[in-house]
């Protein structure tokens, strides 16, 4: 493709993601921050070579193609925003030669019959965002291989972890409002952790990128008032352990009891 031309299809979308495209073309992103770093850093320590990866959200693909890069031979990714998986299929990936699999699907909908399992799974900037974090939970796990890896990144609500917490604020009372205030469930770190064991994630590595005064200016405004909450970013990457789980709690929660 031309550069003019490139140039002239990229203007027909907008981009969360700076994406470089070489000769000096990026798609007009977000500058890659310090959180989407850390997710680079573990794919690209990571030897790929012959294995499987999804990922999920994948906006303009910045994640999917450095899975690409370490060798993965199949790699799915995957988001429910129609023009970002357009933008793939039709610009960004021939652009550059790749072969990942753009899917537009909502991630609620993925399941290993027609997906098939994966070695790694990434969701990045994601969780949230949703509405059914549990759910997404167990979606996640049953794309996972026993014995594959899944990098989590999500927003946390940064308090003191004395209980498993989870906050689920309204559109109008959430800390991010962004577009439509869509972030609706920051789980406490306790609580994550908690809940990725239970769905059979041992947790490998946990980084929360955010400066550590400012964490500490802001855990101390969030208990002083109702109105703030605070909320950081944590970069998780866990192992799939089946033999973790609760088996007892699974059979309770997920399918129907005896007597
Ligand atoms: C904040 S962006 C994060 C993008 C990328 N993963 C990153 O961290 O740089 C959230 C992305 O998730 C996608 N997304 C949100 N909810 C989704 C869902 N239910 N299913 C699939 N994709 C979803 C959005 O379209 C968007 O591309």
């Amino acid at each position: 493709m031309e550069n003019e031309e490139l140039v002239n299809k990229l203007s027909q979308y907008t981009f969360y993601q700076t994406i470089d495209l070489g000769n000096g073309i990026k798609t007009p992103g977000l500058p890659t921050d310090v959180k989407q770093k850390k997710v680079l850093q573990l794919i690209g320590d990571m030897d790929l070579s012959g294995k499987s990866a999804i990922d999920i959200g994948c906006a303009s693909g910045l994640f999917a193609l450095e899975a690409e890069k370490r060798g993965a031979a199949r790699v799915v990714g995957a988001d429910h925003t129609e023009h970002n998986i357009e933008c793939l299929r039709e610009v960004i990936l021939p652009h550059l030669g790749s072969k990942i699999e753009p899917l537009h699907v909502n991630m609620l909908d993925l399941n290993p019959e027609e997906h098939g399992q994966f070695d790694l799974v990434i969701f990045a900037g994601v969780l949230y965002h949703l509405k059914y974090p549990f759910s997404a939970l167990k979606v996640v796990r049953d794309l996972v291989k026993s014995g594959g890896t899944m990098i989590l990144e999500t927003g946390i609500y940064d308090d003191y972890n004395r209980r498993a917490a989870l906050y689920t604020p309204s559109p109008k009372d959430t800390p991010l409002k962004g577009r439509f205030a869509n972030s609706c469930a920051f789980f406490n770190e306790k609580a994550l952790i908690e809940n990725l064991e239970y769905f059979g994630f041992r947790v490998v590595e946990k980084t929360v990128v955010n400066d550590p005064f400012k964490r500490f200016v802001k855990k101390i405004v969030g208990t002083l008032t109702t109105s703030f909450y605070p909320v950081s970013n944590i970069v998780i990457k866990c192992e799939r352990d089946p033999s973790i789980e609760n088996k007892a709690l699974t059979r309770f929660y997920e399918s129907v009891t005896g007597k």
